[in-house]
């Protein structure tokens, strides 16, 4: 790295969507570098510039929130913030920050062990969702429809974690959706696009093979977005909605502080990734400003 950048893009690998973003707050007037884990290490160790603001695009939680907790003791700031990340690396923390601030969210609790998924199974009602804290891709996210499937899903773990150290994991109550969910991408405060994320399986993620189609950012969706940003900042996020098909409700499914954009803009046709640059280069202009 030469001179201090404007913005720090640190990334495990540069990928389609990172590509979007260095053209995109290029073309927005910022300077820009990108940074392995090992160039941070040489910001954090005073061998590089600190930049003006730094945005986290690495693919592990882990490594983003170590980064976020580190540049932000060396008085850089991130996006998202280390706190922001935090939380949404955790499901079961979002189930918690929600219901205590009464955003709707399909009920969500906490099981240790295998005793315990099944008594809140049965006190919630089958179908259930049962899914790791941590994860996304849809992966190790199941829906468990009576005892027989319990079981099978029981003898499964412990074959496979006999230690039982994959726990704790959320056991969520089965929302009926109209065969989608919603992603909404938000951008500082602003929700920028909305999209349907349809599909045959019950699991809407693009990647297990959804379709995207474009769709209005309601009042309520963006009430709900609002909500959200009041809790965890301004930053970058892709807000998941669910719509309760038996009441009409509009539910908080989770909250990703690292979404992909590149292959769905390439469909919805908004520039999230110009979205994006514009925010960042107002936010180094008033903190160069202040
Ligand atoms: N409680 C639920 N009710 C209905 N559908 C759900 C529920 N939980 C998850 N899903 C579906 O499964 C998908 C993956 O679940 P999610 O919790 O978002 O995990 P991941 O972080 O792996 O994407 C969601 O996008 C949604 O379509
Ligand atoms: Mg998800």
């Amino acid at each position: 790295m030469t001179g201090r950048p404007d913005v720090l893009l640190s990334v495990t690998v540069v990928r389609p969507d990172e590509r979007r973003l260095l053209d995109a707050l290029r073309a927005a007037g910022t300077t820009v570098e990108t940074a392995l884990v090992a160039d941070i290490g040489n910001v954090l160790n005073g061998s590089a510039p600190p930049p003006a603001v730094a945005l986290l695009r690495n693919l592990s939680h882990r490594e983003a929130a170590g980064i976020a907790h580190r540049l932000g003791h060396l008085g850089v700031p991130t996006l998202n913030t280390a706190a922001a990340i935090d939380v949404c690396h955790d499901k079961g923390t979002q189930a918690l920050l929600f219901a205590r601030h009464g955003i709707p969210h399909p009920t969500s609790l906490h099981a240790f062990g295998h005793d315990q998924v099944r008594d809140i199974a049965l006190s919630l009602g089958w179908p259930v969702v049962v899914k790791p804290l941590s994860g996304s891709w849809g992966r190790g996210v199941v829906r468990l429809t009576d005892p027989a499937c319990l079981e099978a899903w029981t003898g499964g773990r412990e074959s496979a974690d006999a230690a039982g150290k994959l726990f704790p994991v959320l056991v969520q109550e089965y929302v009926e959706k109209p065969g989608h969910d919603l992603r909404v991408v938000v951008v500082g405060t602003e929700p920028v696009v909305a999209i349907e994320r349809r599909s045959a399986d019950w699991r809407t993620n693009t990647h297990l093979g959804a379709t995207v189609r474009r769709t209005e950012i309601t009042p309520a969706v963006r009430d709900l977005c609002d909500r959200v940003v009041a809790l965890l900042g301004p930053g970058f996020y892709g807000v998941d909605l669910l719509e309760d098909v038996r009441t009409g409700e509009l539910k908080v499914l989770e909250v990703n502080a690292n979404p992909e954009f590149a292959k769905s803009s390439a469909q919805h046709g908004v520039d999230v990734a110009a979205h994006l640059a514009r925010f960042l280069a107002d936010r180094v202009r008033h903190l160069a400003a202040a």
